[in-house]
C-alpha cells in the first residue's frame, strides 16, 4: 500500500509536497498539476513526513498519519535570533552539581525533545540508557577507571593524550573525575548496521546538552566513557548495550552548583569564503 495518500478534494494543486520529497516520490506534472506517488515510493519513502507538513490544504496523510495528527508548528513560539544565539554561546560543561536529582518528569520531557533529532534517512535508531542510581554510578565510574588502566599498560597513545594517568591517580585518592558526583548520566546507543549510528546519537546528544540548559540544568560530555564503552566489555554489558548496538554519545546532566556569569571568548571563526 502507499505509504502516501492524498486528499484531492482538499489538494490545492500547488505541487510543494512534490518539490520538498528528499527522495522525489512524488510526482507533479506542470500541465495535471495533481501530485501522485511514484511506483518505488513505498519502498523509497523514508516516512520523513515533509510532504504531510509543508502541505498548506493538510491534504496529505503518510503511513497513516493525518495532518491533524500532527501538531501545528506556530513561528510565533519559535525563539528569536538573539536568544538561541545567547543560549547557544552561554551554555556550559559543567562539572560541579548540586546534590539534587533530576527529577523523572524533566527528564522525560528531555527524552521527548531528543527523539526530534534529526537522523540518517530518518532512521531514529538512537536509544537511550538513563542511569540515576548512585551506587550504579559509582560501579561505572569504576569500570572506566579499570579500562583506563588497561590502556595504560598497553601505552595506548589516547591514554597518554588525554593524561588517563591523572585521572586514575585521582580515582585512588577517593576523587571521581568521572561522573564528578553528578546525579544522572546518560549514554546513547545504535544499531551498528543502522545510516550513520554515531553521528545520530551525537546529535541526539547534543539537542540533549541544549534542551538541557534551556531548563537550567547543567551537563558535560563523558569522553572517557565514550572512549572506554566501546572498548571494554565489563562496562558494555553493565550498560546493557546489546550486541548488534554500538554505544556513541555520553554525558553528565543535574542541576549546576555555581551560577555562570560571563560567556568566555573562543577563537574566531576559521572559514573559507569563496
Ligand atoms: C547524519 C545525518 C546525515 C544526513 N544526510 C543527509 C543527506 O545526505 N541528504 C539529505 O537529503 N538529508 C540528509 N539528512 C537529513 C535526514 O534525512 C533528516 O534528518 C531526516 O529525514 C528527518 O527529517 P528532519 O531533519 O526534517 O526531521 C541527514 C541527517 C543526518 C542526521
Ligand atoms: S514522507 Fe518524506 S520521503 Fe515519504 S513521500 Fe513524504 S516527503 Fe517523500
Amino acid at each position: 500500500m502507499d505509504p502516501i495518500i492524498f486528499d484531492y478534494d482538499k489538494c490545492q494543486q500547488d505541487g510543494v509536497c512534490a518539490a520538498v520529497c528528499p527522495r522525489r516520490l512524488i510526482s507533479f506534472d506542470p500541465e495535471e498539476r495533481w501530485p501522485r506517488p511514484i511506483a518505488q515510493a513505498a519502498e523509497l519513502c523514508i516516512r520523513c513526513g515533509h510532504c504531510l507538513a509543508v502541505c498548506p490544504a493538510s491534504a496529505v496523510t503518510v503511513a497513516g498519519v493525518r495532518p491533524e495528527d500532527c501538531p501545528p508548528l506556530e513561528p510565533a513560539r519559535l525563539p528569536a535570533y538573539e536568544s538561541l544565539d545567547h543560549l547557544l554561546r552561554g551554555r556550559r560543561s559543567i562539572r560541579v552539581y548540586k546534590d539534587q536529582p533530576v527529577e523523572p518528569a524533566v527528564m522525560a520531557r528531555l527524552m521527548d525533545t531528543c527523539r526530534y533529532a534529526p537522523s540518517g534517512s530518518n532512521s531514529q535508531p538512537v536509544h537511550w540508557v538513563v542511569v540515576q542510581d548512585k551506587e550504579r554510578l559509582h560501579f561505572l565510574a569504576g569500570l572506566v577507571v579499570d579500562w583506563m588502566r588497561a590502556a595504560l599498560a598497553e601505552g595506548q597513545e589516547r591514554a597518554r593524550i588525554m593524561r588517563l594517568d591523572v585521572v586514575v591517580a585521582a580515582w585512588e585518592r577517593g576523587e571521581d573525575r568521572i561522573t564528578r558526583g553528578a546525579p544522572c548520566l546518560l549514554l546513547n546507543h545504535a544499531p551498528r548496521e543502522s545510516s550513520m549510528p554515531r553521528e545520530n546519537c551525537v546529535i541526539a546528544m547534543t539537542y540533549l546538552d541544549l534542551a538541557a540548559s534551556a531548563l537550567g540544568l547543567g551537563a558535560c560530555w563523558l569522553g572517557y566513557m565514550m572512549h572506554a564503552a566501546p572498548d571494554h566489555p565489563p562496562l558494555r554489558e553493565a550498560l546493557g548495550v546489546p550486541p548488534e548496538n554500538d554505544p556513541h554519545g555520553a554525558m553528565l546532566l543535574g542541576y549546576p552548583r555555581y551560577k555562570y556569569r560571563r560567556i568566555p571568548p573562543r577563537q574566531e571563526a576559521k572559514v573559507a569564503w569563496w
